[in-house]
């Protein structure tokens, strides 16, 4: 509204997250109206630069996403105007002091709301909380704080995190951002599972066989190699972004559409999950692999990573689901990096059709005929359905084909990137999508016993050449409960 005033805080503001994400999507917001009219965005971080030279590192990544005629340069360039710049230290309470005095004239008289993201290493994450909270807030509107994984890298160092974040932050000012809750199609999730009669009734161990959450990037961690090596790909992909999946996928319908009545069913769900076992997780590392075009590193080429190291690249994990709906259903989840396609996709088996009517029509192969339905998360955002029918024409073909729901055909200049959702819900205040902290809890206490065996007994990846299809363990875990995985379409 006109008499209060948003600023946002990017702490970090140098880093990868930010230019890439975070003032990408911040402009989107303005580009569509989203934000009042009195804003302002500061960048901080430790290295030396004025406003200007500020200005020049993010314009690059700026973009317009319907137009890009004269408005957008115009947009743009206001846009700019309103981007600022302060150098500062992340332990040194004096430099939030001047951050807080700049903000502060900036501000006026208005009633003055505050967004700090945070958006910087572990080692660094409290004392800027810290600061952040005890010199740098508003004392007229409110104060919220976006925070980015890692929160830790198991349940004990996590709790920590928290308490120690309780110190200087309320529960409710904190939103713990795991970006797949932004992207469409998870959001999607809820609405095909609750506003449809056809899948509800489906939604057990009665008619779902099994379920797969597959992550998968055709690129390594060229760059990204120095944090990627503390955490690897089960702390980096899996305990967040796939878990989070898992729980929306899988959770009792909720109360209502409420923030906390959704999460008490997460929560509910997690919890119900079984810690996941050593025998039902498989580790892989990417390798070198040589084309007549081109050379591709292997993970342990990468100048930032420390030789010998054994930090998995690529995991398979099976889960299970202690509770009434989904006893001995597997979940299957897995997620590398360096394979040979890029994308994202839930898949979920039906069992087989009871009675053997049409079986023969298919010929050896009894999977061939269940129904599968698919939620492409990315890229091109679509779902389809996989059933039955009769190839068109004399005799009596059966084949499998698809019900096609795509939703980037004409459509994908327009889908927000899932930072830009994320950023306007803490605009609004609408926490349904950020984490709890008993979410989190429960999401580390389901990893860290296999994580800490991982460690403890130094367990070997399995090596995969880079650009292939992963591990040929992953295959057998499947095996294992009667899963084939699915292809990424
Ligand atoms: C991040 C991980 O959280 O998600 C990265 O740290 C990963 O390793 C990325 O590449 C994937 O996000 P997206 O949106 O590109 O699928």
């Amino acid at each position: 509204s006109a008499d209060s005033t948003l600023s946002v805080v990017v702490v970090g503001a140098s880093g990868d997250l930010a230019r890439k994400k975070i003032f990408p999507a911040l402009f989107a917001l303005f580009y569509e109206g989203m934000l009042v009219e009195n804003f302002q965005i500061f960048g901080y971080a430790r290295s030396k630069m004025d406003d200007e030279a500020f200005r020049d590192t993010i314009v690059e990544t700026l973009t317009c996403r319907i137009d890009a005629g004269e408005d957008c340069g115009k947009k743009m360039d206001t846009f700019l105007s309103r981007c600022f710049y302060q150098q500062g230290q992340y332990d040194d309470a004096t430099d939030f002091q001047r951050l807080d005095a700049r903000l502060s004239v900036m501000e006026g008289s208005l009633c003055s709301n505050r967004m700090f993201y945070l958006s910087i290493p572990p080692k660094v994450f409290i004392s800027a909380a810290a600061n952040a909270a005890d010199q740098c807030a508003s004392r007229t509107g409110w104060n919220r704080c976006v925070v980015e994984k890692p929160f830790g890298h198991d349940s004990a160092s996590s709790l920590e995190l928290s308490q120690a974040l309780g110190k200087h932050l309320q529960e409710d000012q904190i939103y713990r951002i795991d970006h797949y809750l932004g992207k469409e199609l998870i959001e999607n999730l809820t609405v095909l599972r609750f506003s449809n009669l056809i899948f509800e009734p489906l939604w057990s161990r009665k008619y779902i066989r099994n379920v797969q959450v597959i992550f998968s990037e055709d690129y390594g961690t060229e760059g990204r190699g120095g944090y990627f090596d503390e955490y690897g790909i089960i702390r980096d992909v899996i305990q967040n972004h796939l878990l989070q999946i898992v729980a929306l996928f899988a959770m009792e319908p909720p109360v209502s559409l409420e923030a906390e009545d959704i999460r008490n069913e997460k929560v509910k769900v997690l919890r119900s999950m079984k810690p996941v076992e050593m025998e039902d997780v498989i580790l892989g590392q990417y390798t070198k692999r040589v084309s007549k075009a081109h050379t591709y590193p292997g993970y342990l080429d990468d100048d930032t990573v420390p030789q010998n190291s054994i930090t998995p690249t690529f995991a398979a994990v099976a889960m299970f689901i202690n509770n009434a709906r989904w006893d001995g259903v597997p979940f299957l989840l897995k997620a590398g990096k360096a394979l040979n396609k890029r994308g994202a996709e839930i898949r979920v088996q039906f069992r087989h059709v009871p009675g053997h009517l049409y079986r023969s029509k298919f010929g050896a192969d009894p999977d061939a005929a269940t129904n599968e339905l698919v939620i492409r998360i990315q890229p091109d955002e679509a779902m389809y359905l996989k059933i039955n029918s009769k190839v068109p024409g004399l005799g009596l073909r059966i084949e499998n084909s698809r019900l096609d729901l795509p939703f980037h055909e004409e459509r994908d200049r327009e889908l927000p990137d899932a930072y830009e959702r994320l950023l306007l819900d803490v605009v609004n205040g609408d926490k349904r999508l950020f984490i709890r902290s008993d979410e989190l809890e429960a999401a580390w206490d389901l990893f860290t016993p296999v994580l800490h065996k991982i460690e403890e007994l130094q367990a070997q990846p399995e090596l995969y050449p880079y650009g292939s299809r992963g591990p040929v363990g992953a295959h057998y875990l499947g095996a294992k409960y009667n899963v084939r995985w699915g292809d990424l379409s």
